[in-house]
């Protein structure tokens, strides 16, 4: 269970998160939705500790959050496109390997590319373990990118707009593959996502942002309309 706790981000004299409290259960996928500039991928940052300025608490099953607790999806996968899939899986389990090993990434240990096939296993493109990263389709490249995630095995998944550079096929078999994982493995995944009817599709629970402020927090197929809206609209509406 990840909780995020009055999370507080400034910049100069903008503020740009205002006290959010958010959690996401361990077998849940919660979306985060919201209007450029709302703040979603500074919360992310935030929780993930990525975040050098931001105020407040984030734990991962009431403790406070270690570094391999969390993995991340980005929307721009971050892929060595000149390796092999499997050795790009491998990579999500430096952060645990003793450094000796870590400094040599080309000889992963058996048991970790045993593990990394698991995961590529789970995400559905074992057959494709030995070529290069960079032959594959930008979906299948981000279900590596899951299954790299995966292999660091996380208790909670972060991903920033993992769908907005798909096509819309493979966005839905990635989503699909995110609530999956959250079900099967007990993770807590948080994805921001662009689209509404995704999340309607897919999240378990949504949360809406608008101007750095929770504005929703509930079932994934409510209207979303009032994130939005120019927030001058507010004090009308
Ligand atoms: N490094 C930064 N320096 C200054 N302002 C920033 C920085 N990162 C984000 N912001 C501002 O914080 C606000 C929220 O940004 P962001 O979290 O990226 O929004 P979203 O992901 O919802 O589009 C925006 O107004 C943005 O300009
Ligand atoms: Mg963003």
């Amino acid at each position: 269970m990840l909780t995020l706790s009055s999370i507080t981000v400034r910049y100069g004299e903008q503020q740009v998160l205002h006290g959010v409290d958010v959690t996401v259960a361990a077998g849940e996928l919660l979306a985060v939705l919201g209007a450029n500039g709302s703040g979603k991928s500074t919360l992310l940052r935030a929780a993930a500790g990525l975040e050098p300025t931001a105020m407040g608490h984030t734990t991962v099953d009431g403790r406070p959050r270690q570094p391999l607790d969390i993995a991340m999806v980005f929307q721009h996968i971050h892929l060595v496109r000149r390796r092999s899939v499997l050795d790009n899986v491998c990579a999500g389990a430096l952060g645990r390997l003793p450094l000796r090993r870590s400094l040599v990434p080309a000889l992963f240990p058996a048991d970790v590319r045993e593990e990394a096939m698991a995961c590529l296993e789970r995400v559905g493109l074992a057959d494709r373990a030995h070529d290069r990263a960079g032959r594959l389709s930008g979906g299948q490249q981000q279900r590596v990118a899951v299954a790299r995630a995966l292999c660091q095995r996380p208790r909670v998944v972060l991903a920033d707009e993992p769908v907005s550079a798909l096509d819309p096929a493979a966005a839905e078999q990635v989503l699909a593959l995110l609530a999956d994982l959250a079900h099967d493995e007990d993770l807590a995944v948080l994805a921001v996502l662009h689209q509404p009817a995704l999340a309607a599709r897919h999240a378990d629970r949504i949360v809406g942002l608008r101007g750095g402020h929770v504005l929703l927090d509930g079932p994934p197929d409510q209207d979303v309309d009032i994130l939005y809206q120019p927030e001058s609209l507010k004090a009308v509406s």
